[in-house]
């Protein structure tokens, strides 16, 4: 078989129009600015409209990655969309954003691994390409987190925000990649942990939606150790390190995980992307964002070690190495 890899072609992003600043969230329920700021990071979150959908906000984010790929939605035949909150129970929103971009051939399906999608959509995508199965992926990350969210318990509804991010993956013969491409994905999940973070509704318990549930100190306590786990075993299988990478774009949740992840591994500050202070925990869409944000300021270039890392509900977490 010959030796692929997956190789980045473009990437996009999508915030929904309205933003809701924490100075908003402060006449909804009793917190102020100054305690979501030091505690999260968190300035200003975004909130899709009553009739966007996290198709819409995908079609968007795909749109975005095509056009910075150069390419065109028929060249595309996979379709990997990481969400925990689907326009419907089923079918899968990855087949609206298809049918959306005009694509009829190859396959579409959803991913559910909470806020570490991405980096699970990522090593799936990357599976199937370096198999020869498929050519060409779009891998999205796709929430609208506001719907699950209950705004009554600021324990939670300050932490979340909607949007949607995409990455374009090119199966490319090994020899022609220049080094380039997904290098090493470890993904790890541990559902003993399931009720730290959870929707207390569902289709087969309650036959509800329900709403977002968290054991905030519980998630904080395993998110740091789970998070430098999954990097130094991406250290490892590569022989890279926090020397050689030139940017660490983790999911993002909370400021504060991310720079105590960042001081227990020895990654710079300056090689640190955060957009958290912008549009809060989008969950699986927060990675593709940052992406997206460090790409289109002329940060993250062509040849560039960039590293991924996600924790989320299950729990589930994992990492990701792209030579970009
Ligand atoms: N505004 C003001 N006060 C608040 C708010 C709020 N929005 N929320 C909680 N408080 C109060 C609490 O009621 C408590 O008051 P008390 O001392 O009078 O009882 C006080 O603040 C401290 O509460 P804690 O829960 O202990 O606060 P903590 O310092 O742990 O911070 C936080 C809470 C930010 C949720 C933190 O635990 C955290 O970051 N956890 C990680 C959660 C996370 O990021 N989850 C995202 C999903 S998982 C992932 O993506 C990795």
């Amino acid at each position: 078989m010959t030796d692929i890899r997956s190789v980045v072609r473009g990437v996009g992003s999508y915030l929904p129009a309205r933003a809701l600043t924490n100075a908003d969230l402060a006449q909804i329920v009793d917190t102020s600015d100054e305690w979501i700021v030091q505690r999260t990071g968190i300035r200003e979150r975004h909130i899709a409209a009553d009739n966007e959908l996290t198709s819409d906000l995908a079609l968007h984010a795909a749109r975005a990655a095509l056009a910075d790929a150069g390419m065109d939605a028929g060249d595309i035949d996979l379709i990997v969309l990481a969400t925990s909150t689907p326009d419907n129970t089923f079918p899968a929103t990855a087949v609206s954003v298809q049918a959306g971009l005009g694509i009829t051939r190859g396959a579409a399906f959803d991913l559910q691994a909470v806020c570490s999608g991405f980096v699970f959509a990522v090593a799936t995508a990357d599976s199937f390409l370096k198999s020869g199965a498929f050519k060409r992926a779009l891998v999205i990350g796709a929430e609208t987190f506001s719907r699950i969210l209950d705004w009554s318990d600021r324990t939670t509804c300050v932490l979340f925000g909607d949007g949607a991010g995409a990455l374009v993956l090119e199966g490319v013969a090994a020899q022609d990649a220049g080094g380039r491409g997904v290098l090493t994905t470890h993904l790890r999940s541990d559902g003993r942990h399931k009720n730290k973070l959870y929707v207390d509704g569902g289709v087969s318990s309650t036959k509800t939606v329900g709403f977002l549930r968290m054991e905030g100190r519980e998630v904080f306590r395993h998110a740091v150790g789970m998070i430098t786990d999954v990097i130094v075993d991406a250290f490892e299988a590569t022989g890279e390190s926090a020397q050689t990478i030139d940017w660490f774009v983790p999911h993002q949740a909370n400021r504060r995980i991310i720079d105590a992840s960042a001081a227990k591994l020895g990654i710079a500050s300056e090689k640190v992307v955060v957009t958290v202070d912008r549009h809060g925990n989008t969950s699986a869409a927060s990675i593709p964002l940052a992406l997206a944000t460090a790409h289109a300021d002329g940060r993250i270039k062509t040849g560039d070690l960039v590293l991924l890392e996600a924790m989320g509900g299950g729990f589930t977490w994992g990492s990701a190495l792209i030579r970009w």
